[in-house]
């Protein structure tokens, strides 16, 4: 007898369930290229939420584990669109190489909270023939962090999360990829060797604290062409037990141009 009111209720449970779908992160995927897979598409969902927010950590954590798992190479997109995201650990080693192409506009909690124990927003940690492009960007969102940052005093600086850490990082290209307002550096590229990074882009206030652009440890072959860094502080930094560093056609400043070794009194490099 209620037939017209079932129907009507079913379209409505419908669009109502794509609409969940969709803000949960159902749009981030994976495209796998080889023999067994032709552009094929998951949909994932999410878990919890940053700063109240819709929070898309779980969505690209679990998307770039079946990536990493794969045996053919592949690529993570994360489309263009706010993706608020908690702490992201891109973990290697994977099975072959993955790109993942960042178009959307990745915003970090405020909350320090959130981040502990982790040094880092975003981690790439011991991957081989690694990609990062897209033009999207990472935006930190630090200006509370840095009125609350006195490390330039006590030299405790290791709980302030570096926006984009590259540990362990082989043979891989960073590309038009664009770091706002860190809590802290920037970038973070530490154990690595033969990583490309072109056409970054790096802004914070020159009021911001401890704000380095690039540092660079105990890596080699890091080759950094056409960087745009402005943030009041070191632009590339060199740590202890680097070589074969080049640095092109960079833009830097306003802040302190490229520094070597003056790191020595931070923990966390
Ligand atoms: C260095 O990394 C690039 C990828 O950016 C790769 O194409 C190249 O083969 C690597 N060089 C060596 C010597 O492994
Ligand atoms: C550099 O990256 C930006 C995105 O950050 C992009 O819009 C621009 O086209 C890139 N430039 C080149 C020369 O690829
Ligand atoms: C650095 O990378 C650029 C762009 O990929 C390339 O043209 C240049 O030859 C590289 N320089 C070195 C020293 O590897
Ligand atoms: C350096 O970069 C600027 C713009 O970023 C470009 O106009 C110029 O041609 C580049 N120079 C070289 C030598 O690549």
């Amino acid at each position: 007898m209620d037939s017209k009111f079932t129907i009507g209720a079913v379209c409505f449970m419908i669009i109502w369930l794509a609409l969940i779908r969709k803000s949960q992160g159902a749009d981030i995927n994976v495209i796998k290229y080889g023999a067994a897979y032709q552009k094929k598409k998951k949909k994932k969902k999410n878990g919890a939420k940053a700063d109240g927010k819709p929070d898309d950590r779980q969505a690209i954590t679990s998307t770039w584990k079946e990536a990493c798992t794969s045996t053919d190479p592949s690529t993570v997109v994360i489309p263009k669109r706010k993706h608020m995201v908690g702490p992201l650990n891109f973990q290697g080693p994977c099975k072959a190489s993955v790109s993942i192409l960042v178009q959307g506009y990745m915003v970090a909690p405020i909350d320090l909270n959130k981040f502990n124990p982790q040094d880092h927003w975003t981690v790439f940690q011991n991957i081989d023939g690694l990609m990062v492009s897209g033009g999207g960007t990472f935006d930190g969102q630090g200006s509370l962090a840095w009125s609350q940052n006195n490390c330039a005093k006590t030299g405790i600086c290791d709980s302030l999360p570096i926006n984009l850490r590259f540990t362990g990082v082989t043979n891989s290209k960073i590309q038009d990829i664009t770091s706002l307002n860190s809590k802290s550096f920037h970038m973070n590229i530490l154990n690595s060797k033969n990583v490309t990074l072109q056409n970054i882009t790096i802004n914070a206030p020159g009021k911001s604290l401890n704000t380095d652009g690039i540092h660079i440890g105990r890596s080699s072959r890091i080759n950094i062409t056409h960087a745009d860094i402005k943030t009041g502080d070191d632009c590339v930094s060199l740590g202890d037990g680097s070589q074969q560093i080049n640095v092109e056609n960079m833009t830097c400043g306003p802040g302190h141009g490229i520094s070597v070794g003056s790191l020595g009194k931070y923990h966390n490099e």
